[in-house]
């Protein structure tokens, strides 16, 4: 157990990396909005395998949350996440001021297309991506780490930041870690803690028929029937399905299953003002 040091400015950032660099240690970001849990552990535990220094950021980014989304409400545990990232032996937690990150007169935004375009969750979340790959690509070069992990449960916010980090020619490996869950499944999330006890009973029914869903297509029936049946046990369980959609793993495209190119299976859905994303390999 350490204690981190804790970094709110880009200056103070840039000299403790400047510092690490001058004595050979390698770097790792692990880019957080905080409320952590078991996942993000894990994606600091993947990045001490793959650098000397360590870096979380906790920063609830204002401009990937749509006005009627729970940006206010979204849960802040600096203290619980501090502890948890001394456990997890990180040197530094980088947690800017809003004002840091967007001083007065702040203006430009990363626009995108390619994976972000993809009608799945930009479909539904028109400015997210947009909001993501703009803090993304500020923390990416205030930090300049030599990697930077993200998780998979976000899996079209990956391959947004994996698409904006190569075309900005930014020097970073980007790496996703897997997503960790519940013992029945259910995908771990900062939002779960929105769900009340009987939510909490239904959730678990989305990661479920997603998996039926994946292993019936496996075995080689008809993948249209397939998916729509999922869609029908995932509403009849009482979500609001806003889409359950199988891609190609790399593009997020439409789907060439006799190309024999990795598939992924990706969903929203609400259970009441909750809504819960997941995806997993086909
Ligand atoms: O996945 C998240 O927590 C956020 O979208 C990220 C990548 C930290 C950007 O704000």
């Amino acid at each position: 157990m350490s204690t981190p040091r804790i970094i709110e400015s880009v200056n103070a950032l840039r000299q403790a990396t400047r510092q690490w660099r001058a004595a050979g240690e390698n770097v790792a970001l692990v880019p957080t909005m905080g409320a952590l849990h078991a996942g993000h552990i894990s994606l600091t535990q993947i990045a001490r395998t793959k650098a000397k220094r360590v870096i979380v950021s906790i920063f609830v980014n204002p401009t990937q949350f749509a006005p009627h989304e729970d940006f206010s409400k979204y849960p802040r545990t600096f203290e619980a996440d501090r502890e948890k990232l001394a456990t997890a032996g990180v040197d530094a937690i980088y947690a800017p001021q809003p004002a840091e990150m967007y001083p007065p007169g702040f203006a430009t935004t990363i626009s995108l297309a390619g994976p972000a375009s993809a009608g799945l969750e930009d479909r539904f979340r028109p400015a997210h991506f947009s909001g993501v790959a703009t803090v993304v690509a500020k923390l990416h070069i205030q930090a300049m780490p030599d990697v930077a992990i993200y998780g998979e449960k976000d899996f079209q916010q990956l391959a947004v930041i994996r698409q904006m980090t190569r075309d900005l020619d930014l020097p970073i490996e980007v790496l996703g870690g897997e997503t960790i869950r519940e013992a029945d499944g259910l995908a771990l999330s900062s939002r779960n803690v929105y769900l009340d006890a009987a939510q909490r009973l239904v959730a678990p029914v989305l990661n479920a028929a997603m998996r039926d869903a994946a292993r019936r297509i496996r075995c080689g029936e008809a993948m249209e029937a397939v998916m729509s049946n999922a869609r029908a046990v995932i509403t009849a369980a009482g979500f609001a399905l806003d889409y359950l959609e199988l891609r190609d793993a790399v593009t997020l495209g439409p789907p060439d299953i006799a190309s024999g190119q990795p598939l992924r299976m990706l969903a929203a859905a609400k259970i009441g003002a909750t809504r819960l994303i997941d995806n997993i390999a086909v």
